[in-house]
């Protein structure tokens, strides 16, 4: 039976939520990967050095008995030098939303005029940015339409580390490589399914998330860039769970919940596209290399061995819910 082994892999971007939802996701992501970028867009954001400690205690206690570090990350609003110096050593970076963009994102930035200050502290003092990069123009165009601000801030700031999160387009991953200060993060689904999956059919909930997939054009894009093995292409799920009454009903919440799938399903489309040999590159040498981390150290087997994806984890409906994977993670 074909096995691989993956050293440490990393989510570079994981919503784990609050409360009972928490309590589910948590071993979800930590019972395979190595650690995970923690998204702070909570109902109440996390966005002071209070929040950050308690949620990250959170999380750590859900974890004690696993090998797993949560990179915390704070939500962007404008900070002071001297709070982000307090705050700098407990987070990997600090997450930017466009204001009403996507869930839990309200308090956002709606003015882009505004955040020289805090940007120019992150880049002194080396704190990653990282980007939801949508406008509020025709939901095809958004990421396309963002890419003036990336730009800017490529350019203006050009020793801030800045990750384009979830990148959909080919002109997304074609804007990345142009500037040495910008990486960006895949989700398993944007390389696996198009608008098409989305909307063609029946109309899928679960499919339905922010940015929206886009053509075979963009996915290809994607498939090819992350495939060869992109050194600034890191893996990040942008897992995003909500219970089933936030999914199935009039206004959708944004988001797939990928965590307990993703990495049979990153060995499964690696595998079809002959390039297994990229997987640990993508799901944690280039995050390690980019973010300049050293993960703690585990190993995780998969094997071509298939499984079926059960319909639901507690009261969220997965990615390929009932559907069968061809590759498992071993158990030991
Ligand atoms: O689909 C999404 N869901 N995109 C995001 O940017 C946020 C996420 C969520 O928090 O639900
Ligand atoms: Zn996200």
């Amino acid at each position: 039976m074909t096995e691989i082994t993956i050293t440490s892999p990393l989510d570079m971007h994981l919503h784990l939520r609050q409360g009972d939802m928490l309590r589910l996701t948590t071993p979800l992501s930590a019972d395979f990967f190595a650690g995970g970028v923690i998204m702070p867009n909570l109902i109440e954001p996390v966005d002071s050095v209070d929040r950050l400690n308690t949620y990250h205690s959170e999380i750590q206690a859900l974890c004690k008995d696993k090998v797993f570090e949560p990179y915390m990350t704070l939500f962007f609003k404008q900070y002071k030098k001297a709070e982000l110096e307090q705050v700098k050593d407990r987070i990997i970076g600090i997450k930017l939303y466009p204001a009403g963009i996507t869930t839990q994102s309200e308090n956002g930035v709606s003015d882009f005029t505004t955040i020289e200050e805090t940007v120019s502290a992150m880049e002194e003092l080396q704190i990653p940015l990282l980007v939801h990069g949508e406008s509020n123009g025709f939901v095809m165009d958004r990421e396309q339409e963002f890419l003036s601000v990336y730009q800017t801030l490529a350019e203006n700031f050009p020793d801030l580390h800045i990750i384009m999160e979830h990148i959909t387009t080919a002109d997304s991953v074609e804007f990345m490589e142009r500037y040495d200060n910008v990486s960006a993060t895949v989700t398993l689904h944007h390389l696996m399914i198009t608008l098409d999956d989305v909307i063609g059919d029946l109309m899928r909930p679960d499919l339905f998330c922010k940015p929206i997939a886009k053509t075979q054009e963009d996915r290809s894009a994607l498939r090819n860039a992350v495939f060869s093995g992109h050194p600034k292409l890191m893996f990040g799920s942008d897992s995003a769970p909500h219970p089933r009454h936030k999914k199935e009903c009039i206004g959708c919440a944004a988001g797939v919940f990928t965590a307990p799938v993703a990495l049979p399903l990153l060995a499964q489309i690696f595998d079809e596209a002959g390039s297994l040999d990229q997987l640990q590159n993508f799901v944690s040498t280039s995050a390690c290399q980019r973010y300049q981390l050293t993960p703690p150290q585990k190993t995780i087997r998969l094997q071509q061995k298939p499984w079926t994806v059960p319909d639901f984890y507690g009261d969220v409906t997965p990615f390929y819910a009932g559907k069968t994977i061809g590759w498992s993670v071993v158990r030991t």
